[in-house]
């Protein structure tokens, strides 16, 4: 089978490439960049898309997805959780560990994958939990996890509190050469906080999560990163604190990355105001200064990556009273059109966009040649419109997971196909 995609605007970072091209996908890889397409037109096994005025990319990879399965099917399943990805854009995700049971374990590693190769249209890859139930005591068999297929370890949904625990963790990953995710949230700080610390927790009467919770963590995963040697990747940042942390580290050449989803870059906890549940996230949405911070991050390179942190949950999980609601957003379907905003807004140009969804992840992460539209590489394309306005409509969403507050919005960005190992599994 061979897709031969017409004249689009071809941005692939890892080549610095960003010009009208033609691509050649066969037998599931990049073939190459036909200049004479007359022969290849004619042949009828060759599926032709016009992408004239439109952007081709290397697929997104999400380095922050809770796919859910098993264990909390209700939410999302490693199915939805995958059409969710490629109808965003997402050509690979990489699944957290708090499921039911956790993946803590080969077992649990292998049924993902399997049900991921038979029910998935996306690359799934795996983090495998830090400790043992995620409860932040015996380490997990991290070993065992990377034969498995993890790419790397992560408690993520919560912290691992135990600082000795946590540098024998990043002892392990170092020798299988994993990375370490850090959600960094100090539990006794945030206690049984709902939002951000401030004058709108205030004003709402709602317990506040302090900025400090998140940067003591930040400050201390850093310094245990500088005394392992272990690369270090900071989840979801949501302070102006925690990017100078991480801006500081980096500056004194700790191997560390950060990561920023769309929701922390977009809102401020102003979006709260009317106690919506569905702007309810860990961490959570933060002070107007503090997004700002992180559009800064964005665009001097302390956040390397955009991340998701896709969190489904039911409708019936949501519609409680905010402190009783859990936390998530369910990202996949929006991201997209959330982070074109940075490019109107002259945060990012295209291309350094495109390099944080794409090429970026993929040396974080996944020790493979994905995230590049090098001749060889495997087929993982997403064609998009930058300009073509869409309405966010929840209820057209594929994920399980209905919980974004970005409902009703009016963006710029649609995808149009999103093309796996050489395979359409999304067309708009
Ligand atoms: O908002 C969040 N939801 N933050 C997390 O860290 C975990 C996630 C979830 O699993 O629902």
């Amino acid at each position: 089978m061979k897709i031969l995609i017409k004249d689009g605007q071809l941005i692939d970072p890892s080549q610095e490439i960003n010009e009208v091209r033609n691509l050649l996908l066969s037998d599931g890889k990049i073939n190459g960049y036909p200049s004479d397409t007359k022969e290849l037109e004619m042949d009828s096994s060759v599926q032709v898309i016009d992408a004239s005025g439109k952007v081709v990319s290397p697929g997104f990879i999400d380095l922050h997805v809770h796919l859910r399965e098993p264990g909390f099917e209700h939410k999302e399943t490693i199915r939805t959780g995958c059409l969710a990805a490629a109808a965003g854009g997402f050509t690979s995700v990489v699944c957290m560990p708090n499921t039911n049971p956790v993946n803590d374990n080969a077992s649990v590693t292998e049924y993902i994958l399997l049900k991921a190769r038979t029910e998935g249209v996306v690359n799934v890859f795996p983090v495998g939990a830090i400790t043992k139930g995620q409860k932040g005591q015996a380490l997990a068999e991290i070993g065992e996890m990377r034969e498995a297929g993890c790419v790397a370890i992560s408690d993520d949904g919560r912290p691992v509190m135990n600082s000795r625990v946590m540098r024998h963790a990043m002892e392990y990953a170092k020798a299988f050469e994993l990375p370490v995710i850090s959600h960094a949230e100090d539990l006794n700080l945030s206690s049984d906080g709902v939002m951000n610390d401030g004058f709108t927790s205030t004003i709402l009467g709602l317990r506040g999560i302090p900025n400090a919770s998140e940067e003591i963590i930040v400050a201390r995963d850093i310094t245990l990163g500088e005394l392992t040697g272990t690369h270090l990747h900071i989840a979801h940042v949501s302070t102006a604190g925690a990017v100078r942390l991480i801006r500081d580290a980096k500056k004194r050449g700790v191997k560390v990355t950060g990561e920023a989803t769309p929701h922390h870059f977009t809102l401020n906890d102003k979006a709260v105001l009317n106690y919506d549940t569905s702007t309810k996230v860990n961490p959570p949405i933060r002070s107007r200064e503090d997004m700002e911070a992180i559009r800064e991050g964005l665009k001097d390179g302390v956040l390397d990556i955009i991340a998701t942190d896709h969190a489904p949950h039911t409708e019936d999980e949501k519609k409680v009273e905010f402190d009783l609601a859990p936390f998530g957003i369910s990202g996949l379907e929006t991201a997209l059109p959330l982070a074109l905003r940075l490019v109107e807004d002259r945060i990012l140009t295209l291309t350094e966009l495109i390099r944080k969804l794409t090429f970026n992840p993929a040396q974080i992460i996944i020790r493979s040649n994905r995230g590049t539209l090098k001749p060889g590489a495997p087929a993982d394309v997403v064609i998009f419109d930058p300009n073509k306005t869409v309405k966010v409509d929840r209820d057209k969403f594929f994920s399980k997971g209905r919980n974004t507050p970005f409902h009703g919005w009016r963006l710029s960005g649609q995808i149009l196909y999103t093309i796996v190992g050489g395979e359409i599994v999304f067309s708009a």
